[in-house]
């Protein structure tokens, strides 16, 4: 088995856990207070029944007196009835108390990994934060329970059914000390190695979401490249994982029922043997024998009891480790102190830029970036796949934050505005892009809710979308399934270009969007976009050199560096890089729609 990687969370202590997780009891105070309250209650009662028992034996049965009996027993019925309403109680309020921490911890959690940054976003899957919404709170929620109700239920009835053994006969309850140290190694024992497995279980939860979360939202692709079976041995091994996993952990729990009943049962015998001698030499009465018996099975159910407790706590310490990270986890995008709200032109200034995902990495991903836009120009990039295209324009919508040098929009830095204002005076649609289900206007409001139709039906005529749209059954109101799987790849793209339009932005950044529409549209929206908002500044990442030809710059990212710039012309004499692209997309002819190969 290759080396195991030392998971983030791990770092985490236990007190920030309790810390973090505790403060989301909030409004459940009361319960949780309630539930321990309740069980103590019901400990008390269940610990009197056995003593009434042998006052019944004893002063009732076998001194033959009816009114002792009657009155005892009446005692014990009430003292059941309240008993078990307390355990009730208990039950209602520990599930209260422990399904609302549950709830508040979910939605701390959701609202936090919303403020994310795409850097925080990098640092978890998407299948890992699924499981820790999921699975890990509800073993919390489990372990919450489980705390509430039995961790103040099991040591006191222990302890008191100890003094009550004691008090009725020391020299017996060796007896109950012996069997009480040999139970408590073993189950000591069993858990040691229960815990392990269980852990295991859980970061093999993960494989298996991961599995599901990739294979399903990827289905098509799978189906296109007939993957299935792959796929299918692929999750019936995450599954079967999962499976010997639980095996072997509960196979190990099994054996705590034999140990405990024959634990019991020799317990049993030796007091009934020891009693029944001690009852003929009259230092122990029938009625006594008979509670010491009932105190022998509370001792070795709360013994019991308490391994579960400590099974679940361990179980759930992991869990609690990695919703506490989430909730921790501070977006590294910060709006500053005193932030800009407007924009004040849209040009754009990049000096002495360095950048890298990852801080330790050795290398920068875009090295030694310097470029100045004017207001109103459109850019073109182009460069091969890797060239760092995406992370440069990521940096303009302060989607990342450099690691060296400045990016100015406006001709202020992008840490100074408010990110929201950043981010809706530049937009940018992303090269992996997605709709979300709804109508087709919902989608284009995404990102301006007041948009009027008009003005939403103005940005899909420029984007060339109207065309599609109209035909469609309702039209505007036509309804987009989830990711966008009822439109084709171009009408996705022409769609999310409609709605970067809606916001108005000074500054408009297209990430390859445009790879799955024709060259004929393709020219259309640039050509619409040019003559209706002039002033608006406009990045084109693109493969095809039609796509950026016009442009007033064009960049050639080469391996992290702008290799050169300059207008199609220039580069056609200044760039044999881009003079090979050039001539390799029309054949030499200067035709794009007619290329010879
Ligand atoms: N979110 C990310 N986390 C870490 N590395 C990334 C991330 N996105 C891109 N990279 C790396 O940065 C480099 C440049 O990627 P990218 O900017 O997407 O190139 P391009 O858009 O030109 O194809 C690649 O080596 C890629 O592996
Ligand atoms: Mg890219």
């Amino acid at each position: 088995m290759e080396e195991k990687q030392k998971k983030s969370y791990e770092d985490i202590t236990i007190r920030e856990c309790l810390k973090t997780i505790g403060s989301e009891v909030k409004q459940f105070k009361g319960a949780s207070i309630a539930t321990p309250l309740c069980m103590i209650l019901e400990v008390l009662m269940e610990m009197m029944i056995p003593m009434l028992m042998a006052r019944i034996i004893d002063r009732g049965v076998e001194a033959g007196n009816m009114s002792v009996i009657l009155s005892t027993g009446g005692m014990m019925l009430v003292i059941a009835v309240m008993g078990l309403l307390a355990g009730m109680g208990g039950g209602i309020f520990g599930a209260k108390a422990s399904a609302g921490l549950a709830m508040n911890l979910r939605s701390k959690m959701y609202r936090n990994i919303q403020t994310y940054s795409f850097s925080n976003i990098d640092k978890y899957s998407t299948s890992g934060l699924v499981t820790r919404l999921t699975t890990d709170i509800t073993n919390v929620q489990n372990a919450y329970q489980v705390l509430l109700r039995m961790a103040m239920r099991a040591p006191m009835s222990l302890v008191i059914a100890m003094t009550m053994t004691i008090i009725i006969s020391p020299r017996l309850s060796t007896v109950y000390l012996i069997a009480v140290v040999f139970l408590g190694l073993f189950l000591f024992f069993i858990i040691s190695k229960v815990t392990v497995y269980f852990r295991e279980v859980f970061e093999k939860y993960d494989d298996l979401n991961a599995s599901v979360q990739e294979n399903v939202s990827a289905i098509r692709v799978v189906k296109a490249y007939v993957r299935e079976e792959h796929e299918k041995s692929k999750f019936n091994k995450a599954v079967e994982n999962l499976y010997n996993m639980f095996i072997r952990a509960e196979s190990l729990i099994v054996m705590n029922m034999p140990v405990m009943q024959a634990t019991v049962y020799t317990c049993i015998i030796l007091i009934s043997w020891l009693g029944a001698n001690a009852i003929i030499q009259h230092e122990l009465t029938t009625g006594e024998l008979m509670s010491l018996l009932t105190y022998c099975m509370n001792i070795l159910m709360s013994l019991m009891m308490l391994s579960m407790i400590f099974v679940m706590l361990t179980m759930s310490m992991a869990s609690a480790q990695r919703i506490t990270e989430v909730i921790k986890e501070e977006s590294d995008l910060k709006n500053p102190e005193d932030p800009v709200m407007e924009v004040p032109d849209s040009s754009v200034d990049l000096a002495g830029v360095n950048f890298g995902y990852n801080k330790t990495a050795e290398e920068y991903v875009l090295k030694d970036i310097n470029l100045h836009i004017d207001p109103g120009e459109m850019v073109g990039i182009i460069g091969g796949t890797g060239s760092a295209k995406s992370s440069l324009v990521s940096l303009i919508p302060r989607l990342y934050d450099v690691s060296e040098g400045s990016v100015k929009v406006g001709g202020i830095d992008v840490r100074k505005y408010d990110l929201t204002v950043l981010r809706d005076k530049v937009s940018m649609v992303l090269q992996q892009n997605n709709l979300f289900s709804g109508t087709v206007l919902e989608n284009l409001r995404w990102g301006n809710e007041e948009a009027t139709e008009e003005e939403c039906m103005e940005a899909c005529r420029m984007a060339q979308a109207d065309e599609f749209i109209v035909k469609m059954p309702d039209g505007y109101n036509s309804r987009i399934e989830q990711g966008g799987s009822n439109v084709s790849g171009g009408q996705k793209q022409r769609l999310c270009i409609a709605r970067a339009l809606v916001k108005k932005p000074k500054i408009i950044i297209f990430d390859d969007s445009t790879s799955a529409v024709d060259t004929a549209t393709d020219a259309k929206i640039r050509k619409a976009m040019n003559e209706q908002i002039p002033d608006t500044t406009i990045f084109i990442i693109a493969q095809r050199i039609s796509s950026v030809q016009n442009a007033d710059k064009i960049i050639v990212m080469d391996d992290g560096r702008i290799s050169v710039v300059g207008t199609h012309e220039e580069l056609l004499k200044k760039s044999e890089i881009y003079r090979d692209v050039y001539e390799s997309q029309t054949g030499g002819t200067g035709d794009f729609d007619n290329p010879f190969d």
